[in-house]
């Protein structure tokens, strides 16, 4: 199962797939690792370990859907069976979305469809819920929408802030993440 993964921060999600694929633990082979802009630490981890990445870079293009289409050729060019966003904070439009239809998973750190958006985790510590968590889903068009294939509870504790219940969130991501990619590589994706 050949994996691209896109990032836009620092990476820790994929750095866990990148510890589990090294350690013989998750069978995927990472085709690539790119960005939608230059200077994501993700990328450097990705390097480090001696992976191909790349920097679509979202400010280079004034039109969004010309970036959208400059992102899906190069995501192509690898052929994928699955791309990861784990991290990637840009929307994909339709083109990728259609390109990659069923193949585009994505991680989000709150329980959705509760608090999507680029900010679940504060999001759900201002509604003041006290349980919120992860969701590993194939993305659709919409923002953090599609089939869920695997969600974990995190308790919020009366001391969090976004900090650090986003820390607490983030061990269940991680977790969440590689066994939901175990379980494609070894049984495909569920039927649509
Ligand atoms: C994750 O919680 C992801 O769900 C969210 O941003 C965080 C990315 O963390 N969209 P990292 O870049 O993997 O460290």
């Amino acid at each position: 199962m050949r994996i691209v993964v896109l990032v836009s921060g620092t990476g820790s999600n994929l750095q866990a797939v990148l510890d589990a694929v090294a350690e013989g633990t998750l069978d995927v082979e990472i085709a690539a690792v790119g960005a939608d802009r230059p200077g994501a630490y993700g990328v450097q981890r990705a390097a480090d370990a001696g992976y191909e990445t790349f920097v679509v870079d979202f400010r280079a293009y004034d039109r969004r859907s010309d970036w959208n289409r400059a992102l899906t050729d190069k995501v192509a060019s690898y052929s994928p069976d699955i791309v990861l966003s784990s991290g990637f904070m840009r929307i994909v439009d339709e083109h990728f979305i259609n390109t990659f239809e069923g193949r585009y998973i994505n991680t989000h750190p709150a329980l959705l469809p509760s608090f999507p958006g680029a900010h679940g985790v504060r999001d759900a510590l201002a509604y003041g819920v006290k349980v919120t968590g992860c969701t590993v889903h194939i993305a659709d068009a919409g923002v953090d929408t599609g089939p869920i294939l695997a969600q974990a509870a995190v308790e919020v504790l009366d001391t969090d802030t976004e900090e650090t219940l986003h820390e607490r969130i983030k061990i269940q991501e991680r977790r969440l993440l590689l066994e939901t990619l175990g379980r494609i590589s070894a049984k495909g994706l569920p039927a649509a």
